[in-house]
């Protein structure tokens, strides 16, 4: 053969064995050595030799080909990385795929199968991201796949989950960190024992469930709905228990990965953001954790201020002193300390919206329905607790009972499925209006009459209650509703009876030595001010919510009954813009409240100030003023009660983080009736400046008396000036007069509040004052209502000319000593009535 014939064949075999192995093909003959990569036939995914993070160890891994920020999703060499770059891929003579190191004779990582045949298998990386090891024969069968071993990543169209034929079990587990992708602490897996559960474990405990699956999604993750872009499937058989995620539209990249602080989180990458965008996470809260309130508790997020751990129904904390330092993972026993025991009269309580326990050690039984479930619960005297398997298919299929304790069960606002807890005879009258009368049979007369027999009953033993009940202290409750019913009530440990923890519903009522403790036994340094009833005081919670505790002034003649009373119906006052009150305290003779904290003080603190004045623009006034006319309006119309705040004022409107304002001190008129005010010198019912004539000379206030209040705060707001200051340019010496003035000679622009700059529209700012001007005008009648002005406020109207306002009752009144007292002004006998239960 001549030279040329050689040089004709070499390049021939050359050419041929690029043609025959495709770029995304390991074969015996050709493999990768570091610094080359393989790459899918679509070109998604590439492998290769890698180093995370700072690390300049390599591995071999598999990564987005077209994801700009390299993302790794598998790893091989994981707990073996080599040291150097001599790292070559290949298939091994046993037609494994195997990682060998230079100089080393057996290889740092294989895929460690047994195969028949030698030197016959392919290694090919497919568009899914999975790397499989094939027979090279017609049947091409799946020797081994990286999707059964899993790193940290979990992609579309993976499986997750057991198979009791093979033994093999695929779960996540998460780096040791960023810079090493060894096994680390959390792994993300299936349960099969009991109701098979899916859990992210740190180590070999528990750390947080996401529990069963309910037909549609876990549990545990009420996130998850019925979307466009996943389509989830649960196979729970004899053969396997599994979960595959899959996406509908192949160009959504999306993963989900168990990182290394033991956080559950999906991404999807966003081609114009390009980064990845974290688009689901979980543990997110307390309640997410495994077991937070022990066995037999149920952790409840909405509790707010309150703990969140509660007992189930027939339970009490186990240790009442750690439970109320607020440590719940002591969790719950049976009242009274015994075991659950077979006795007569016993039934379920139905807890609503939870998270159902611990299900490893349930029994589940699919041929029963809910009614059936019942009972075999009740048969069994070993039940604890009962639930539907599957609730959100088939309107509820399956039964599942609970023998021993209830660990890890929590309430959603909007998710979650009924449990059925099994409690005794007594517990169960607690929960139970109409148990025995639900049987079929009984008469709708004799139901109508035991209801109204009922109702005196409660009506008798709630006024028994209020005219006997004395101590104040409460455990912290949970919302649990009636069985078969769908209102909501209480459990209170103590409590018995209904009527009087449904009260307490709206409004705990704390303890002195809490209180106390948030305050540091209320100390100068956590006072926030010096209120007309008393003193206000900064508070840190044990849960670190901040509060703000308000001290009455202990001389305020009311009684306890009828202070809890009101302070029970203004807690049921709620709008964005009044203040929150939290809770009271009532022990022997101090009183207190509790408000939410808000961190931008009250309006005068900042309208007033030259400086703080400027950080205000027209926009957020007109937010503020609105905000403050709502609030108004909602005490006088809207509310459950009708209340008349009489001491609007800049210092009585606080602002919250966003500069909304929130009324503060209404309510306080009420609760402090006019006849208790009487020798109270240093306080005041209304503010001179702020006060309607009608009020100010007769006592006589009503709705409109507030609008006053509110038109003098109004101008005061948009021109940032005191009413009370001196006005020595105009004839009449305070802001309303000298507006009035200026208005009156159309030079109303003058007052305008020079700090707002050109942010202000001539327009608007005149449109304010007119609508300041008619809510002071001199006869109360005059005046719109709340509601005509916050309409006035929000649109474009014809507002009515403004007649004379008030300020010249003043100055008539000038020289008469009631009036030229320094700044504020006590007022006797106001007798009308302000709150009106509706
Ligand atoms: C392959 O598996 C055998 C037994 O299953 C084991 O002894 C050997 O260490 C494994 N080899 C590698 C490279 O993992
Ligand atoms: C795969 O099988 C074909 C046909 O039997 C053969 O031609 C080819 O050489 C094989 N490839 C490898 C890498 O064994
Ligand atoms: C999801 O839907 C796609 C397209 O309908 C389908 O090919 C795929 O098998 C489904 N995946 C799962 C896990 O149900
Ligand atoms: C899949 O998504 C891409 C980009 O978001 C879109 O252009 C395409 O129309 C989608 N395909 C289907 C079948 O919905
Ligand atoms: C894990 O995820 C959480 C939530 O996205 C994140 O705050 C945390 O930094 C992550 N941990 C690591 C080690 O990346
Ligand atoms: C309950 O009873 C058990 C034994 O019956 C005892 O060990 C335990 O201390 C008791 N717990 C309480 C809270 O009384
Ligand atoms: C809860 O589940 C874990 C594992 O799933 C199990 O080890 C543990 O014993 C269970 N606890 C209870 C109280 O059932």
């Amino acid at each position: 053969m001549n030279p040329v014939d050689w040089l004709v064949r070499i390049l021939l075999l050359f050419f041929l064995s690029h043609l025959s192995f495709s770029a995304d093909t390991i074969t015996i003959d050709h493999f990768i050595k570091d610094g080359k990569v393989i790459v899918s036939g679509g070109k998604i995914f590439a492998l290769g030799f890698f180093s995370p993070g700072s690390s300049r160890n390599r591995y071999v891994g598999i990564w987005y080909n077209q994801v700009s920020e390299k993302t790794v999703v598998w790893v091989a060499n994981r707990e073996k990385p080599l040291d150097d770059s001599s790292g070559i891929l290949s298939i091994d003579s046993r037609g494994n795929l195997a990682l060998f190191q230079r100089n080393q004779a057996h290889p740092v990582w294989s895929t460690n199968v047994s195969i028949t045949g030698t030197g016959n298998s392919i290694a090919q990386l497919l568009d899914s991201g999975n790397l499989v090891l094939l027979q090279n024969d017609s049947r091409r069968a799946v020797l081994w796949q990286s999707f059964d071993y899993p790193t940290n990543t979990m992609l579309p169209f993976m499986k997750l989950g057991l198979s009791f034929k093979t033994g093999l079990n695929r779960f996540l587990t998460s780096w040791k960190s960023p810079d090493d992708p060894g096994i680390g602490d959390f792994s993300y897996r299936i349960d099969p024992s009991g109701f098979p559960q899916l859990s992210l474990y740190k180590g070999s405990a528990l750390w947080w469930r996401s529990g069963t699956w309910t037909g549609q999604r876990w549990s545990g993750v009420p996130e998850m709905t019925r979307n466009y872009i996943f389509n989830v499937s649960f196979v729970n058989t004899d053969d396997e228990v599994s979960i595959t995620y899959g996406v509908t539209n192949a160009s959504i990249i999306t993963r989900m990965i168990t990182n290394e602080t033991g956080i559950q989180e999906r991404f999807t990458w966003s081609n114009q953001a390009r980064k990845w965008i974290g688009f689901w996470s979980a543990p997110k809260e307390q309640c997410d954790l495994y077991g937070h309130c022990g066995p037999n508790g149920c952790c409840n997020p909405d509790n707010s201020d309150r703990f969140e751990c509660t007992c189930f129904p027939g339970f009490e904390p186990k240790s009442p002193q750690e439970w109320y330092i607020r440590n719940g993972a002591g969790g719950c026993v049976r009242k009274g300390n015994v075991s659950a025991t077979c006795r007569n009269g016993e039934g379920f309580v139905k807890v609503a919206r939870v998270k159902v326990p611990n299900t490893s050690a349930a029994r589940v039984d699919m041929s029963l329905g809910l009614k059936r479930c019942e009972e075999k619960c009740l048969r069994d005297c070993s039940c604890v607790a009962y639930a539907g398997a599957y609730y959100e298919s088939k309107g509820g299929i399956g039964c599942l009972t609970w023998h021993g304790d209830l660990v890890d069960a929590r309430t959603y606002t909007a998710a979650g499925q009924d449990l059925y807890i099994r409690v005794d005879a007594d517990e169960l009258a607690r929960y139970t209006k109409k148990g025995p009368l639900q049987k079929k049979g009984v008469l709708a007369v004799i139901i109508v009459s035991a209801a109204v027999v009922f109702l005196i009953v409660v009506a008798f033993l709630s006024w028994l209650v209020r005219r006997k009940r004395r101590g104040n202290r409460r455990q912290s409750r949970n919302p649990f509703s009636f069985a078969g019913s769908s209102s909501l009530i209480e459990d209170s440990v103590d409590g018995k009876d209904i009527e009087e923890s449904r009260r307490n519903a709206d409004l705990p009522f704390f303890d002195l030595s809490t209180i106390a403790a948030a305050t540091n036994n209320f100390s100068s340094d956590n006072k926030l001010g010096q209120g007309g009833f008393g003193t206000v005081y900064k508070g840190l919670l044990f849960n670190r919510k901040e509060i703000a505790v308000k001290r009455l002034s202990k001389h305020s003649g009311q009684g306890v009954e009828e202070f809890k009373n009101e302070i029970v119906l203004i807690a049921k006052l709620q709008h964005r813009n009044l203040v929150r009150i939290l809770g009271c305290c009532i022990e022997g003779e101090e009183k207190l409240l509790i408000y939410e904290y808000l961190p931008n003080k009250s309006l005068d603190s900042i309208i007033f100030d030259e400086t703080k004045r400027s950080s205000l623009d027209w926009k957020k006034r007109i937010e503020i003023i609105c905000g403050v006319a709502r609030g108004i309006l909602y005490l006088h119309q809207d509310s459950r009660l009708r209340i008349i705040h009489r001491d609007l004022k800049a210092s009585n409107v606080l602002l919250d983080a966003a500069m909304n304002p929130k009324i503060s001190d209404f309510g306080m008129a009420r609760i402090f009736g006019g006849d208790q005010i009487e020798g109270n010198t240093n306080r005041v019912v209304g503010t001179y400046g702020y006060m309607s004539p009608e009020y100010a000379m007769e006592g006589h206030f009503s709705m409109k008396s507030d609008v006053y209040s509110f038109g003098v705060l109004l101008l005061e707001i948009i021109t940032g000036r005191k009413n009370s200051d001196d006005y020595p340019d105009s004839p009449s010496s305070n802001l309303v007069g000298h507006v009035w003035e200026l208005w009156k000679h159309d030079r109303a622009m003058e007052v305008v509040d020079s700090t707002l700059g050109d942010s202000c529209p001539a327009n608007e700012f005149l449109k304010c004052i007119q609508i300041g001007l008619l809510c002071v005008q001199e006869h109360a009648t005059d005046r719109p209502t709340m509601s005509t002005v916050v309409f006035m406020l929000g649109n474009e109207t014809v507002l009515a000319p403004p007649k004379q306002p008030a300020f010249i009752m003043k100055k008539a009144r000038k020289g008469d000593e009631t009036w030229s007292s320094e700044g504020t002004s006590s007022v006797n006998d106001v007798t009308v009535t302000m709150v009106q239960a509706r």
